[in-house]
This record gives structure tokens, sequence and C-alpha cells, in this order.
């Protein structure tokens, strides 16, 4: 065999991926009281002062790029806020406390807690724009898939790279009014739908790992989640075009201002620059990628997920906490 490469040997963000994934598993705990109460806000709530917490313990120096919103609305995690004990790289920082705060509060599958970190000035500050249309798939979509042509081509492209029949192609998609007609075009073409209530992120994250029964994730969904999601895609290797929907002229005209383009279809690449990604994701509530929280007797369990594009690798840990020192 040959040598190991020096980066999978020498990086110290290896450890700093190991220390996000506390974060996540801490908001993932933290929410899991709340889980099926019908209080999204009180979940969310919990979810984030714990990611907070925790987040001050690692070493880093992070700023808050895709957070929970503008700093007088959210005094937690706000955009621009500096995260971790400022000792160690200088980092982007996208967090999603809960990814599926409505899934959580109802007692549905799908709820992730998420963090994702780049290098310092790598990852797209798309904050002054609340959805985002995307295209996610595995590796094979490079090169052949393309946000603008119509679903069907993409579909049939996907298809023939895959080696695969178009009607045993599965497309995920948000279940909204917006994407009716989008919904009615998959069928035409032949494909299945995957119709998600919440929750893109672990829908693109399917979309583009091995393993997994979707092939591709498309639609409008929110923009920090496109941005986060185009972290776990390029640590996965899997394809991803991203193009701003601002909903009015006026967020169009922030935009405009914040210095994005809003009829431009982003890459990966531009949505984060770089090859030094890392995420981390915690099941809330049970899900395709990971499990939910579980309380068994005396201790509470939980399921990550560790992506690093320097290594590729693609780590499940399954964590088993004391009840005592986590739930009152
Ligand atoms: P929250 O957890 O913030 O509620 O987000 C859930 C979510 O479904 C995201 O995964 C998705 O990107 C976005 O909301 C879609 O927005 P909308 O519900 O307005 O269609």
């Amino acid at each position: 065999m040959n040598d190991v490469a020096p980066s999978m040997i020498t990086h110290p963000d290896r450890n700093m991926a190991m220390e996000l994934v506390r974060a996540t598993e801490a908001a993932a705990i933290r929410a899991w009281p709340y889980i099926g109460r019908g209080d999204k806000l009180a979940a969310d709530g919990a979810a984030v002062d714990a990611m907070r917490k925790f987040l001050g313990t690692v070493d880093f120096d992070g700023v808050v790029v895709i957070g929970e919103g503008e700093k007088d609305e959210a005094p937690m995690l706000f955009n621009g806020e500096r995260v971790g004990n400022g000792l160690g790289p200088s980092c982007d920082i996208a967090v999603d406390p809960i990814d599926g705060t409505s899934l959580t509060a109802a007692g549905r599958q799908n709820a992730l807690s998420v963090i994702a970190v780049s290098d310092r000035g790598t990852m797209l500050d798309a904050s002054s724009v609340f959805y985002m249309d995307k295209i996610v798939t595995g590796p094979e979509g490079h090169g052949i898939i393309d946000l603008e042509r119509p679903i069907g081509d993409n579909i049939r492209a996907l298809a023939k790279a895959k080696g695969k029949d178009v009607s045993s192609l599965t497309i995920a998609v948000l279940d909204r009014p917006r994407h009716v007609d989008l919904i009615a075009d998959i069928r035409a073409a032949g494909a299945g739908t995957w119709l998600m209530l919440d929750g893109d992120v672990a829908g693109g994250i399917n979309a583009a790992r091995y393993g997994s029964p979707i092939d591709m994730c498309v639609g409008i969904g929110g923009c920090p989640e496109g941005i986060t999601t185009a972290a776990a895609v390029k640590a996965l290797g899997g394809f991803m075009e991203g193009r701003l929907a601002p909903l009015d002229d006026a967020e169009s005209e922030r935009a405009v201002a914040a210095g994005l383009d809003v009829r431009a279809v982003y890459g990966l690449d531009e949505m984060v620059k770089g090859d030094n990604t890392i995420f981390v994701a915690t099941g809330v509530t049970n899900g395709e990628l990971v499990a939910g929280v579980e309380k068994l007797g005396p201790i509470i369990r939980t399921e990550s997920i560790i992506l690093r594009s320097k290594s590729g690798t693609i780590r499940r840990v399954v964590a088993d906490h004391l009840v005592e020192k986590w739930l009152d």
C-alpha cells in the first residue's frame, strides 16, 4: 500500500472535528425534552444555549457567518459573533442548533443539530437572503447537472451517469406549495419523490452520500441551510449548485448591496471556498442520516456524523451520556 498522504496525519483540525461534535451532541440532548411538546422556540433556545457553551471550549477562533439571525433578534450565535476560545485556527462557522425546529416540536423525524466550519474568509455570507434554489447529487453529478436546465433533463442525465433506470431514482423535495410544479415535473420524468416536511440539510446530505435511498435533492429551501449543506457536500465529494431566491425587490437590493449576485448560479467552490471543511451533525429525532436522541435508562444515546473534506472520511459517532450529568 502507498504511504498515507501527509495531510491525513498532520492536520490539527482532526481534533477540532471531534471537539465540535460535542457541541452538536449537547444541543441535541438539550433539545430532547422538547421533542413532541409543541414549543419550537423552547427547543431551539435550549439547543442554541448548549451549543454556544460547548463552542466556547473548542480551540479555534471562529466567526459565525451563518447563525441564528441578526444580533438584535437573536442574543445567541448571531451572525458576526466570535465563538471558540480564541486559540487555534481562524475559521468561518455556520451553525444550525436545530435544522427542523417544527419537526422537533411535533415529534417528527429528520431534525438535526448541525455545525460547519471552514478556513476564515471562505464561507459565502448569504445572510441577507432567506431562500435559495438548490440542487444536490452525489459525485456523479459533476459536469452533467445544471440548476438552470429543466428538472427532467437533469434526472435523465443523472440516471445515465449512475447507470440506472430513471424509474429507480428518488428525488427529495421540501413539501411546499411553491414546489407543486417541480414535483409534477419530477414524476412526469418518471422518477419518484421523497417529500420532506422540513430539514433540507439532511435531504442534501442524503443525496450526496453513498448508501442512501435518495439520488438528488432539489428545490427552494433556506439560504443558511444551503451554505451549511455545501460544506457537507464538499466533504462528501458531491455536486451542488445554488441560486439565491429573494422574496421581493427589497431583499434583492439588500443582497446586491451585500455583494451578492442574485442571478448567478453559485457552485460549491463559491459557496465554500478551499478544501478544508468540517461538518458535524447529531440527530435530534430519528432520520435517514442518523438516529435521534434516545433515553435508555441511566444513559442518553446520541448518534452523529463527522465529515472532513481533507480526508474524505465519514465518521459515525455513537455516544452514551450519563443522564444524571445532562438532564435535570
Ligand atoms: P427551521 O428548523 O429553522 O424551522 O428550518 C427548517 C427548514 O425546513 C429548513 O430545513 C429549510 O431549508 C427551510 O426550513 C425551508 O423554509 P420554509 O419552511 O419557509 O419553506
